[in-house]
């Protein structure tokens, strides 16, 4: 029998999960709605690389794409839960670093220095638990924003984190990593 496929070959697919909405507090990752989508390209460099296209994603909402076997949410925010991220007093935070790989690594933790864009609507984040890894719930936690949604919880060992992303109480000590990534018109890259 010959091996033909390496499975670096044709194609590769990524998951694409969206989020219920507003209702979605008690819904855990298998309950999302899974979309597939096709790869086109399949070299170390494509998949180095992703390019996501955000223009279908409401305010309010966010996807979780996979990228180099993790996944990222990638969240579009309303007013109200960037409000909720802006007025967070600094110095109540349990990790005061933006974790930002697009800034240095000294910029504190202000909502600034980890959204992708200067209004905040935009917050691109690793999906990973800075505990041990699970991938958090969103629109859950004790700090989601004031219309009931925002914010993150590991139901793992309880960590919550806020709208912007970042470690309010429980175990996990990091906020959690934003990626390498920028906008190019309506399309977000990854890498
Ligand atoms: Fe998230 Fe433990 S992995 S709280």
């Amino acid at each position: 029998m010959s091996h033909v496929d390496d499975h670096e070959g044709t194609r590769r697919d990524f998951l694409y999960y969206a989020t219920a909405g507003a209702g979605a507090v008690t819904a855990g990752a298998a309950a999302w709605p899974l979309i597939n989508q096709m790869n086109p390209s399949a070299d170390v460099k494509a998949l180095a690389s992703i390019r996501v296209d955000t223009a279908g994603i409401e305010p309010g909402t966010q996807v979780t794409v996979k990228w180099l076997g993790k996944p990222v949410f990638i969240r579009r925010r309303t007013a109200a839960e960037i409000e909720e991220a802006r007025a967070v007093d600094l110095a109540s935070l349990p990790d005061n670093d933006a974790r930002n790989d697009n800034i240095s690594a000294e910029a504190d933790a202000a909502d600034e220095n980890r959204a992708m864009d200067e209004n905040g609507e935009w917050l691109v984040m690793m999906g990973v638990c800075t505990h041990l890894g699970c991938v958090p719930l969103n629109d859950a936690g004790d700090y989601v924003g004031p219309e009931a949604i925002g914010g993150w919880f590991c139901p793992c060992h309880g960590s919550h984190y806020d709208t912007s992303g970042r470690i309010r109480k429980g175990p996990a000590p990091e906020n959690l990593p934003v990626p390498v990534a920028r906008f190019e018109g309506s399309e977000l890259v990854l890498g």
